[in-house]
């Protein structure tokens, strides 16, 4: 068992034994220090290099259907008890596994199933514990809600074990990784799902399916971010097992998480499907807030002056990606400013506009000034994709950021249910998490532009947009 996880780590680059649960941070190597005194090169060879596929996974519909889709997951904080719960309400769904390193948290998750038919078994009490149960037969997909540095991990040992897998985002955080997410899944023709819950809020579902049907005209220019202040909390969950965000805000300066805005307007302006990310450049500003928490902190709790001084992460980083076709993306990332949460989404056409933040959500068609509630209502009839007008309501009940959770789980369990293609494949997730180190090297070269690999192997010219219509689908029910 040891040996197996050493041998694992070291191919999957693996390395830090910071990565793996406690993160002490005091003594720990921060790559904050590094970016100021080096340029990041090992980012750059790894993003100039380039691989032939292997098999193509995108729109790939021949993974046998799943009757029952057995499940386990890993990583049962916040988001992967919520998961656990929102899953159980799912027909076809059974719930054979649940691991965490901390024995508390997996037993927790237990009780969070909501009906009856689920005996998991718990993998708990050490840092590898998720290797056993990906290793077991009994499940199909395994469900990552870790710390970032293990998503990765996690998903290729999952594959390379016959399972499905669907990550939290980022799906990686260094290239070599989503070259890695890419390959394996290529060669186990695995699903390698990354769970972008915001692809499924309902305002920006509109705005893909009205995109989709050319009410903006050419798509010009989107805008996407992850803008919420969770500064101070950062430091609370700092505390020992819960240190890893805080470590991340440490050690990396760039967009750190640019999936939640990338995502829904990758899949409005066609990336990997006809379209794609060319290069990027990357800037962000000094820490102007971090080390004064820090220092407030120690005021009251010695155990905050380890942090006092740390190469904090710029509070924004603003990335601007130019697509093959012309247009262009900005991305923000910022978790410490007081304003209110953003994640933006603006789509701005040759012949309307659309954008949710500040809320409410609006659309205009000229300089003049935002449609009416009327015309607004008129479109949102026209223009909710199935998915939302089947399932809408019962989502908002069983909760998740207003429902696009659950769209999301349920969309991914009926697509394996059907056989379906899945709708955020493993290019998805490789194209959209490498915005995170690619932005890295250019905040540390001067903003100096980067390419972004094509993890399609230029198969983005023949693959086709994913299905909004539900027609092959739509057949799982939902118990509540
Ligand atoms: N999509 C969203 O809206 C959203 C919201 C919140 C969090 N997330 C993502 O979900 C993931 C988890 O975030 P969180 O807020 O739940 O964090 P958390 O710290 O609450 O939970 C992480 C859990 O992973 C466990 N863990 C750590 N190392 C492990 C190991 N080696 N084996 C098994 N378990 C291990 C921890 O004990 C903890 O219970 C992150 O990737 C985060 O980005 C996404």
């Amino acid at each position: 068992m040891k040996s197996n996880r050493r041998d694992f780590l070291r191919l999957t680059g693996l390395t830090s034994i910071g990565l793996l649960g406690g993160c002490n941070l005091k003594g720990t190597h921060l790559a904050g220090e590094e970016s100021k005194s080096s340029t990041l090169d090992h980012i750059k060879k790894e993003s100039e290099k380039s691989y032939s596929q292997l098999f193509n996974m995108s729109g790939y519909d021949a993974a046998p259907k799943l009757d029952t889709v057995r499940v386990g997951f890993v990583g049962l904080g916040g988001r992967g008890s919520a998961a656990v719960s929102r899953l159980s309400y799912i027909e076809g769904v059974k719930i054979n596994g649940l691991c965490d390193v901390v024995p508390e948290q997996a037993e927790a998750a237990k009780q969070r199933i909501k009906t009856p038919g689920h005996s998991p078994v718990v993998f708990s009490g050490d840092e590898e514990s998720w290797m056993e149960m990906c290793r077991r037969d009994d499940l199909d997909l395994i469900y990552i809600a870790t710390p970032w540095p293990l998503h990765a991990p996690i998903a290729i040992y999952a594959m390379e074990h016959g399972k499905h897998v669907a990550t939290e985002i980022p799906a990686a955080t260094t290239v070599e990784d989503c070259w890695k997410l890419v390959q394996t899944s290529e060669r186990t023709k695995k699903h390698c799902v990354i769970l972008e819950n915001c692809c499924y809020d309902f305002f920006e579902l509109l705005t893909l399916n009205l995109a989709r049907n050319g009410f903006f005209g050419d798509i010009i220019h989107c805008e996407g971010a992850y803008i919420h202040d969770i500064g101070e909390s950062l430091f609370f969950r700092g505390k020992p097992n819960r240190s890893w965000r805080l470590k991340e805000n440490m050690t990396r300066n760039g967009c750190l998480y640019p999936t939640h805005g990338l995502g829904p307007v990758a899949q409005i302006m066609n990336i990997n499907r006809g379209n794609q990310m060319d290069y990027l450049v990357s800037t962000s500003t000094d820490d102007f807030l971090m080390n004064n928490i820090a220092k407030k902190l120690t005021e009251s709790e010695d155990y905050f002056q380890q942090f006092v001084d740390a190469p904090f992460r710029g509070n924004m980083n603003t990335t601007t990606i130019k697509t093959v076709s012309g247009q262009t993306i900005m991305i923000q990332h910022d978790v410490t400013t007081p304003r209110p949460y953003s994640r933006i989404h603006l789509v701005s056409g040759t012949k309307a506009t659309a954008q949710k933040y500040p809320l409410p959500p609006r659309i205009a068609t000229g300089h003049k000034g935002w449609i009416s509630e009327e015309e607004f209502k008129k479109l949102e009839k026209e223009f909710t994709p199935p998915i939302v007008q089947k399932l809408g309501e019962m989502a908002k009940k069983i909760g998740g950021h207003g429902g696009m959770d659950f769209l999301m789980d349920w969309r991914l369990i009926d697509c394996l249910r059907n056989g379906l293609p899945v709708d955020m494949d493993v290019y998805d997730a490789a194209a959209w998490s490498v915005i995170g180190p690619l932005s890295e090297w250019s905040v540390a070269n001067r903003s100096t532009p980067i390419d972004i690999p094509d993890f399609t192997s230029g198969e983005w010219k023949n693959n086709k947009p994913h299905d909004i219509s539900l027609k092959n689908g739509g057949t799982t029910g939902v118990q509540i």
